[in-house]
């Protein structure tokens, strides 16, 4: 009887769940009727751009401006260009104001970019408007739509100095306007105003144009439909933002507003309804059915499994990653033979693959049986959900998936290098056997490469979609290593989503992680929060600092310290070098690792709210914000922080905890580390 209770509970999680997924949207939405410098941290600039004038300069606006490329995107969240349950993509519409002030002529122009890749691309002045260069001109791998309003003709391709044009992946506009005859004037130094529809059903851009008479009655307007199927181009995380250039002439590239909203497609919010009405009736209907079911055929347990499998299915995003059979992953993971494994964690144990079909190994994932079925069933969920969207290079991609016959499956990238603990550890081991000072495998460069690429990981993870995703397991030996020594960031058995909004459908998550790692006070808590992955990343920091183990106290003038308190002691007696791992030898950059050892003291900083945002602390490490002071005598743990404000700053970010009574008792012994 408790069986068939727990299958008809996880029916109802089931779905529940499934209920409030489809409710969840992808919409993105800001305005900005003007810039000020409280809106930098919302935008990622590349050299030279920035925020002047009440306007975002997409090229410099100071210093010698010939032969400048810029690019302006918004950072705090990407476009999903798939409306998640749906298989719709999202309708959208936009409006700015630009301005393109001539200083000596009027050169090269600007555009509204569309791209699945921030950065500026080299060599993108004069005719290639910060859009690609003449290396990437046409790739597709450019993924970059844009609407350009281009001031000078620099290519033979160009109809004029003032026409408005549509690129994709190229300069070469694949349809363009010129609006001289209609008499507006992109580069006259006076506002246009443009608004861009996209419509996802009809594939088609409609873009307008209105230069305002100077006299204040009356204007000039250009109106165009354009198709274009931006599925074709683009993939689904999609940053938004300007790109502009100069050359020999120049001009300042100016956004002097701009508002930007995705659009709910009636077919769509009906398609939503009605499947929210028939998932209802499901869940009515379905219910005493199951009731029935279960009562009747105890017996036929794994038939009822499948049937809830066939729900979790549902809940598994359309555009997810591949599914694969049991017999395939039995067949790659030779019947997951112990020789295979790799190692345990994150809820199950892992294995390495070999798949046929796609030429390539993989880490295959067991989700342990052992765990309660529901919640394998719910970390299995969470995990899909969560990270088949995602897409990062310092992230570990997941490749597929497989529910089949009880058996809960995840395939990864494999790295053959493994986790980055056993480079560390192993290091250190051989330093203390031998005293040759060849140099290490993990160089200070290389460190400080996998430190940072962590860093954008986590990054991405808190502030880059919306949804905010928590690790809960940061730590060396969840990152993997490349070939070149990049980071990438594994293992979400803990990860979970949490909406902006505090609402969350995974509820009822305990506090987890690993000892060591975990901040004071999600003892208190029982809140895994933004503040608490910043905490260990500050203490991941540490270990590959100094190539030590979290897990093990050290001796510092007799005294044993844990690597937070040991670290904060040389940092009070000035002695931050000497935290480096012996095996660097004195090849580092001293600069450097000043830098970094304060960004880790601030991330273990007593105080949540002293802690930096994961985004200051790639600022800082990219040298774009100077290095954290944390004060030289380590604070002490003071709670509650401050009543009231702490509550409810921590509902705000964190996942709700209402589980394990353990947790609830003021003492940290009763919780218990990987
Ligand atoms: C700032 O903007 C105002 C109004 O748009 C303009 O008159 C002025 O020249 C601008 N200043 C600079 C330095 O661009
Ligand atoms: C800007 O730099 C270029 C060389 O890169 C030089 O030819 C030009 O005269 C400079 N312009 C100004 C205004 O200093
Ligand atoms: C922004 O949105 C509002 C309302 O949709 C609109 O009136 C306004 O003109 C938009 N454009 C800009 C550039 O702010
Ligand atoms: C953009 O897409 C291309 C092609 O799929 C890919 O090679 C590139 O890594 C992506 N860029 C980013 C920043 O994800
Ligand atoms: C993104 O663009 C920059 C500049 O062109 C390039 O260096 C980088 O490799 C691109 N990233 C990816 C993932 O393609
Ligand atoms: C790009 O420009 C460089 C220098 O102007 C030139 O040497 C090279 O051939 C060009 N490459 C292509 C693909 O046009
Ligand atoms: C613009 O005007 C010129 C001359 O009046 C004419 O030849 C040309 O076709 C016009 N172009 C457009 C796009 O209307
Ligand atoms: C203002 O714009 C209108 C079109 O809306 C045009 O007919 C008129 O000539 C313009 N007036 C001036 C003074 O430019
Ligand atoms: C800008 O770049 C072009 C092409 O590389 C070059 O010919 C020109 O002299 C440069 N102009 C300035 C002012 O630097
Ligand atoms: C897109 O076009 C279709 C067909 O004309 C229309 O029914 C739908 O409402 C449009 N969607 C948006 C978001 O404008």
């Amino acid at each position: 009887m408790a069986m068939s209770n727990s299958i008809l509970l996880s029916l109802f999680f089931i779905s529940s769940a499934a209920l409030a997924d489809v409710q969840g949207c992808s919409c993105l939405r800001f305005t900005y009727p003007s810039f000020d410098i409280t809106n930098k941290d919302d935008f990622s600039f590349s050299p030279g751009s920035a925020i002047a004038n009440g306007s975002l300069q997409i090229t410099s606006n100071t210093g010698n401006l010939s032969n400048q490329s810029g690019r302006v995107v918004y950072a705090r969240e990407t476009l999903k260009l798939w409306n998640r349950k749906d298989a719709a993509l999202t309708s959208f519409r936009t409006e700015f104001v630009l301005n393109i002030l001539p200083q000596n002529g009027a050169g090269e122009g600007m555009a509204f970019i569309l791209t699945n890749n921030s950065s500026l691309p080299s060599d993108s002045s004069g005719q290639w408007l910060g859009v690609c260069n003449n290396q990437t001109d046409g790739a597709p791998t450019n993924r970059i739509v844009a609407v350009e309003f281009d001031t000078c003709k620099s290519s033979k391709d160009d109809l004029d100095s003032n026409h408005v044009g549509l690129d994709l992946n190229s300069i070469k506009s694949d349809k363009q306007y010129p609006l001289s005859n209609l008499s507006i004037i992109l580069s006259s130094g006076s506002d246009v105003f443009v608004s861009i529809k996209y419509n996802s059903t009809r594939h088609v851009f409609l873009v307008s144009i209105i230069q305002y008479n100077t006299t204040g009655n009356g204007g000039h307007t250009w109106r165009e439909t354009w198709l274009v199927d931006l599925s074709q181009h683009l993939r689904d995380e999609i940053y938004l933002g300007f790109a502009g250039s100069t050359g020999d002439y120049t001009e300042l590239n100016q956004i002097k507003s701009w508002n930007f909203t995705t659009i709910d497609d009636d077919a769509v919010v009906e398609t939503r309804h009605v499947r929210k009405v028939f998932l209802s009736l499901v869940t009515l209907i379905l219910f005493p059915i199951c009731w029935f079911l279960v009562l009747l055929m105890r017996r036929r347990v794994k038939q009822q499994t499948r049937l809830a499998y066939c729900n979790l299915e549902k809940m598994i995003d359309a555009h997810g990653p591949i599914r694969f059979k049991i017999k395939e992953l039995k067949h790659a993971t030779a019947n997951f033979s112990p020789h295979r494994k790799l190692g345990r964690g994150g809820g199950g144990t892992v294995y390495l693959g070999y798949l046929n079909r796609l030429n390539m190994e993989v880490a295959v994932k067991r989700v342990s049986a052992n765990n309660s079925s529901s919640r394998g069933e719910k970390e299995f969920v969470a995990e899909v959900n969560t990270i088949g969207k995602l897409s990062h290079r310092n992230l570990v991609k997941l490749v597929g998936l497989c529910h089949e016959g009880g058996e809960l499956l995840l395939v990864y990238d494999y790295f053959p290098m493994g986790s980055l603990d056993k480079h560390l550890f192993s290091h250190a081991t051989v330093c203390t056997s031998s005293s040759d000072t060849s140099t290490p495998e993990l160089t200070w460069e290389r460190r400080y490469r996998i430190i940072c690429g962590v860093a954008s990981a986590l990054d991405y993870l808190h502030h880059g979609s919306s949804k905010r995703i928590l690790h809960r397991d940061v730590k060396a030996s969840n990152v993997m290593l490349d070939e070149e020594y990049n980071a990438r960031l594994g293992d979400f058995g803990l990860a979970r989503v949490i909406q902006i909004d505090g609402v969350t459908h995974h509820s009822t998550q305990a506090v987890a992680g690993t000892r060591g790692y975990m901040a004071h006070e999600s003892f208190f808590t029982g809140h895994a929060s933004l503040d608490t992955d910043v905490y260990a990343f500050g203490v991941f920091v540490m270990e590959v600092i100094s190539g030590k183990s979290p897990s093990r106290s050290m001796l510092y003038d007799r005294e044993e310290l844990y690597i937070v308190d040991w670290t904060w002691r040389h940092y009070s007696e000035g002695k931050v070098l000497e935290t480096a791992d012996a095996v660097l030898g004195v090849v580092y950059n001293e600069a450097q690792m000043d830098c970094t050892v304060r960004l880790a003291l601030a991330c273990c900083h007593p105080n949540p709210r002293e802690r930096p945002s994961m985004r200051t602390a790639v600022q800082v490490l990219i040298g774009g914000m100077p290095a954290p002071d944390p004060p030289f005598e380590k604070p002490t743990f003071v709670w509650p922080l401050s009543g009231k404000q702490q509550e409810i700053e921590l509902r705000h970010v964190g996942v709700l905890f209402t589980g394990q009574l353990s947790f609830c008792s003021k003492t940290s012994t009763s919780l218990t580390g990987r």
